[in-house]
């Protein structure tokens, strides 16, 4: 049997379906050491291993049984036993699940599945899987039950489920999260981290002034205040996380003007990767006309027109006016708020101030990347590179990560929790938390 750690050093992880990092880096930031991590993508395990040269990456397929062997080597320096197995599998099929026994038998769950199984072959002390809160809905929450169920191996875990928005968690942007802890059978589970409670309380709303569409703040004085203060890490808007890069560049435009940037310049002599792709002149002339905070919605009708300088795009025959009308269609940001959840396209949101797309760069600190994380891809022609080009994958790694501010409030809490059961173990009363870590 393996030797479990002692409370003061630092809790050992193992990260699956690690893409570039942003739970890593989180998970990191609480304290924890990553002992390997795991991806079949080349551009994000050339992120990966970019940014965390200490951590063992095994490129691969994760359904491949030889990578499962080659993490237990690994997971277990010494003999010790490993703390954290941690990760957000794809989950692809938990929406069609009529009968909830079959999720780990349907081939289009096998990723989950393979979390499942490594979870089984390493037995850590604790668990931590990362997903979208769309599962809570199917079956009426008899899928959630189920991957419960299922991440208990048969009662070796106690598992809870919670949904938390790192928009809570010092991040510029809604995200809501689906994630399941697990501890050993008989241990404490951890608490659910306490956020800041601006993304239920506070929001936008829409008015017309001179029949012109505004976005305003709305919820108690308190927190708005909270948000609005610069220094405030808690809680951060789009300008206090993006104002020190008013200018594309290779060079900060100002110094850092919150205690978020202070926070994310760490390190970081210039920012990379800050060039916003090129849009079109009539997207630019529509961005005008959208005021902060709305989308295509709130466009003058005569800005709706198809072509509006004249020059021809997409594909003819699509009629005189604006074919792209949803809700994400040319949404700007504003600037007292939080961003919308950034996916993996570049034209997810638009610049609050100027009309533009954001960088990559801008992206990355809208997740709570500090700037010193670079994103990069492997040399071009890799086997197994996804199509889209270099410029795209970076925006997909980053788009596609759990924003590392909100793995850190999460990773703190199994940290102490799993601390304190060690203490507990070798019979101390347990202290409070502060006098035994950090
Ligand atoms: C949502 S992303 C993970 C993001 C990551 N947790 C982060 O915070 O940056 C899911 C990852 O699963 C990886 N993936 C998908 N299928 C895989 C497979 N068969 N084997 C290994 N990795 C796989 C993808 O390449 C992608 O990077």
């Amino acid at each position: 049997m393996s030797a479990p750690a002692s409370a003061s050093s630092a809790p050992t992880a193992v990260d699956l379906f690690s893409g570039a990092g942003g739970l890593s880096e989180g998970l990191r930031q609480a304290g924890f050491q990553i002992l390997a991590a795991s991806d079949h993508d080349p551009d994000a395990c050339a992120t990966y291993r970019l940014n965390f040269p200490e951590v063992t990456m095994i490129e691969g397929d994760l359904t491949d049984r030889a990578n499962h062997a080659r993490l237990a080597n690994l997971a277990t320096p010494m003999n010790r036993e490993l703390d954290l197995l941690a990760g957000g599998p794809p989950c692809q099929a938990f929406s069609q699940v009529r009968n909830h026994d079959r999720l780990l038998e349907d081939p289009r769950n096998r990723l989950y599945r393979e979390f499942v199984n490594v979870l089984d072959e390493l037995r850590p002390r604790a668990l931590l899987l990362e997903n979208v809160p769309g599962l809570l809905q199917f079956n009426a929450g008899e899928v959630c039950e189920q991957i419960e169920i299922d991440l208990s191996l048969g009662g070796s875990y106690d598992v809870r489920s919670q949904v938390l928005d790192a928009g809570d968690f010092s991040t510029p942007q809604s995200r809501s999260r689906l994630v399941f802890i697990g501890v050993r059978r008989g241990e404490v589970l951890p608490g659910r981290p306490a956020g800041s409670g601006l993304t239920s309380n506070v929001g936008l709303r829409r008015k017309s002034v001179r029949g012109r569409a505004r976005y305003v703040l709305e919820g108690p004085e308190e927190l708005v205040e909270r948000l609005l203060d610069p220094a405030d890490l808690a809680a951060v808007t789009a300008e206090q996380a993006l104002s020190d890069l008013s200018r594309p560049g290779d060079r900060y435009s100002s110094d850092p003007r919150s205690v978020f940037q202070e926070a994310m310049r760490a390190r970081s002599d210039a920012p990379q990767d800050h060039s916003p792709s090129r849009i079109r002149e009539d997207t630019i002339l529509r961005l005008k006309g959208i005021p902060p905070g709305g989308n295509v919605h709130d466009l003058p009708a005569e800005l709706t027109e198809r072509y509006l300088t004249g020059k021809k795009w997409g594909p003819a025959g699509n009629g005189k006016r604006l074919a792209r009308r949803h809700f994400y269609a040319y949404r700007r940001l504003h600037p007292r708020w939080l961003a919308w959840t950034a996916n993996t396209k570049a034209d997810f949101a638009y610049h609050y101030r100027q009309p533009r797309g954001l960088s990559v760069r801008e992206v990355a600190r809208i997740q709570g990347f500090p700037d010193a994380f670079h994103v990069t891809t492997a040399p071009q022609g890799t086997p197994g590179q996804l199509y889209g080009g270099a410029r795209h994958s970076r925006y997909r790694q980053i788009g596609n990560a759990v924003p590392p501010p909100l793995a850190v409030a999460v990773g703190r809490e199994i940290r102490n929790a799993l601390a304190a059961a060690l203490i507990r173990a070798a019979g101390e009363p347990v202290p409070a938390q502060s006098d035994y870590l950090e």
